[in-house]
């Protein structure tokens, strides 16, 4: 959460900081800040609370003076609301210099009471304004920015990046990072830090990726990277492969517009370069075959949307690989003392690579002994480094809160990682990976015909039912997890209250729910390749209908079965039960956006939520 971006060299830094923060704000949008050390030595700052534009109107009513040397900041409150005092930078050593921060410092009262006792003052409620405090502290000292920085950050607990400038060296910024993303941008007589390189992807695809607990100062001409001692450390240089115009809304509506779009390409892109002679082949997983041989069972975490891709992952695993698999909430995972060791696979799943809890659930599985395989969409994010294995989503950039097609891209990398799994353990014929593999290459142009064909009928079916109060999803086997990707995408871009259950589930409880008029999504399996599912199902459907629901079915083409009990049938392409996910989904996800536009709200940056979660 909150996004940061620093900058050194000849340009006017102002323009590229409010670039790079529009590109970053997804992470946090509540206010911005930014500071510039101008051509007169002096440090100018603005920040307002609000999202990025009530700052750019701002600046464009009272400009700052050009200066280019300078840092950004786009927030996602923790410690104290969303005010202009709260928002970054926050100034110290008689504002002469500025800080931003991601994260938490977890020791900020005890540090603040020590500084309180000395005679600082605190103008902000925020835990950075210590970090700031205690900087100017150090400065006073040294004299040297990098000095006190190091300094700064090696009395600070709990998850941050920072980055500080100060008026008295211009041309110097600098950043550290423990536990909370902070990447290099290298370009010609510039240099760029970002908190992912959608902050400078448009001026340089030349990138370096900074381990934990060190330090980097940056200069036009130089970056020096250290750990919190000031030893020397190696950094890994990357080329990133999104282009800015991949970041860029495109002439869409919304960003999750454009990114439901790209659903077809997001699953068409992860196969690519995956598949040889109708057999999986990941470069990425060559010469690790011992990950998946000498493993007894596999344990997926993630978050939110990425759990329930591992939820319809895990059909696929022990289908086709035959293996045992969990799955499990990475928060839920690590705090209750798990059975795992070196036979044990912990398959994390992260769009961002950067979900804190996610994060600590990897970093424990390693220190437990087990192997760890990240299937991420970021490139230079944490989780990937911090894992044995890594297996890319390539969905491009996703810029929307709600996460869409990054799922559909997740689900693609499970069944590629099954199927390889598979085959590494003898579980699979050649033959049998095949056919696995020539449905999965024709998913995308299924997906691509559901937007065809449905996309309009469910914006306009969406906007009847904006005033709608509650929705119920109901799927059985892959279809489930699927009923909770709708229930959740509902709640989190519309405001609906909304839940997801297994159809079977239903006569447990939940049935008492129902009453005349209430909506429910039905995920129907296909009746020709899921003939006794189907049936179940279409007997849910008839004791929901008989108490008065109002069932909207997601179902097969040529499904004729639900059409007596069905108000609404929303179809999808012929597929064979474990490829159904990929297409059911498209229409929940159309739904939700075309509920929430029918709302008038914000799709891509919806109340109290961030993209990246990097807070426990
Ligand atoms: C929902 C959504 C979240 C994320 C979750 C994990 O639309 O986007 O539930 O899926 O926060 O995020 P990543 O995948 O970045 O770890």
């Amino acid at each position: 959460m909150c996004g940061i971006i620093g900058y050194v060299g000849p340009r006017p830094s102002q323009d590229i900081l409010i670039s790079g923060l529009a590109r970053l704000e997804y992470r946090g949008y509540d206010s911005a800040g930014i500071a510039v050390i101008d051509g007169e030595g002096s440090l100018g700052t603005r920040k307002r609370a609000g999202k990025l534009q009530v700052l750019r109107d701002d600046l464009a009513a009272h400009p700052l003076t050009d200066g280019t040397t300078g840092i950004g900041h786009t927030r996602w409150a923790t410690h104290g609301g969303p005010t202009d005092a709260n928002a970054h930078p926050h100034l110290a050593d008689d504002d002469k210099l500025a800080v931003i921060h991601n994260g938490i410092i977890e020791n900020f009262s005890e540090l603040k009471s020590e500084l309180v006792a000395e005679g600082y003052t605190f103008r902000s409620e925020t835990d950075t304004e210590v970090a700031a405090v205690l900087l100017g502290r150090e400065y006073q000292a040294s004299g040297d920015l990098t000095q006190a920085f190091r300094a700064t950050v090696s009395r600070l607990e709990g998850a941050f990046t920072l980055l500080a400038l100060h008026r008295d060296q211009p041309g110097l910024v600098v950043g550290a990072r423990r536990n909370s993303p902070l990447v290099i941008g290298l370009g010609d007589g510039e240099n760029f830090l970002g908190s992912d390189v959608a902050a400078f992807v448009e001026h340089t695809r030349h990138a370096l990726a900074i381990g934990q607990d060190e330090i980097v100062a940056i200069t036009p001409q130089e970056v020096t990277v250290t750990d919190f001692s000031g030893a020397a450390v190696e950094v890994e240089p990357f080329e990133v492969v999104w282009d800015a115009a991949a970041a860029d809304k495109g002439g869409w509506s919304s960003f999750m517009a454009k990114e439901v779009s790209e659903e077809p390409e997001a699953v068409a892109n992860t196969i690519r370069g995956r598949v040889h002679d109708g057999l999986v082949q990941i470069p990425e997983l060559e010469g690790l075959d011992e990950l998946f041989t000498g493993i007894d069972r596999i344990i997926v975490i993630a978050c939110g949307t990425a759990a329930y891709a591992g939820m319809v992952g895990k059909y696929a695993l022990e289908q086709w690989a035959r293996v045992p698999v969990d799955v499990e909430l990475a928060h839920e995972f690590r705090y209750r003392d798990p059975v795992i060791g070196a036979r044990t696979l912990v398959v994390s799943i992260s769009q961002s690579g950067e979900t804190m809890d996610t994060l600590m659930a990897v970093k424990y599985a390693r220190e437990a002994g087990a192997k760890t395989l990240s299937i991420c969409n970021t490139q230079g994010a944490t989780i990937p480094r911090e894992s044995d294995a890594i297996v890319y989503t390539h969905a491009g950039p996703e810029v929307a809160v709600a996460s869409t097609k990054a799922f559909v891209a997740q689900i693609t990398a499970l069944y590629l990682l099954a199927l390889h799994v598979g085959r590494v353990r003898g579980a699979l014929t050649d033959d049998a990976i095949a056919e696995q593999v020539s449905q999965l290459e024709a998913v995308p142009e299924k997906i691509a015909r559901v937007l065809a064909s449905e996309q309009e009928h469910i914006e306009q079916f969406a906007h009847w039912m904006a005033d709608t109060r509650s929705v119920i999803f109901l799927g059985r086997h892959v279809g489930y997890p699927i009923a909770l990707e709708g229930a959740l995408k509902l709640k989190e871009i519309s405001y609906i209250h909304a839940e997801g259950f297994a159809a079977g589930e239903l006569k447990h409880g939940p049935i008492a729910l129902i009453e005349p008029g209430q909506p429910v999504f039905v995920m129907v399996p296909s009746p020709t390749s899921s003939p006794l599912l189907h049936a179940k199902v279409v007997s849910n459907i008839q004791e929901i209908r008989a108490r008065g629901a109002r069932i909207i079915a997601v179902a097969e083409e040529g499904d004729a079965a639900v059409l007596p009990f069905a108000d609404e049938v929303l179809r999808i392409p012929l597929a064979e039960p474990l490829f159904e996910p990929l297409l059911a989904v498209v229409p929940l996800h159309v739904f939700a956006m075309g509920l929430a536009t029918a709302k008038g709200l914000d799709v891509d940056q919806p109340r109290n939520l961030a993209k990246s979660v990097t807070v426990e």
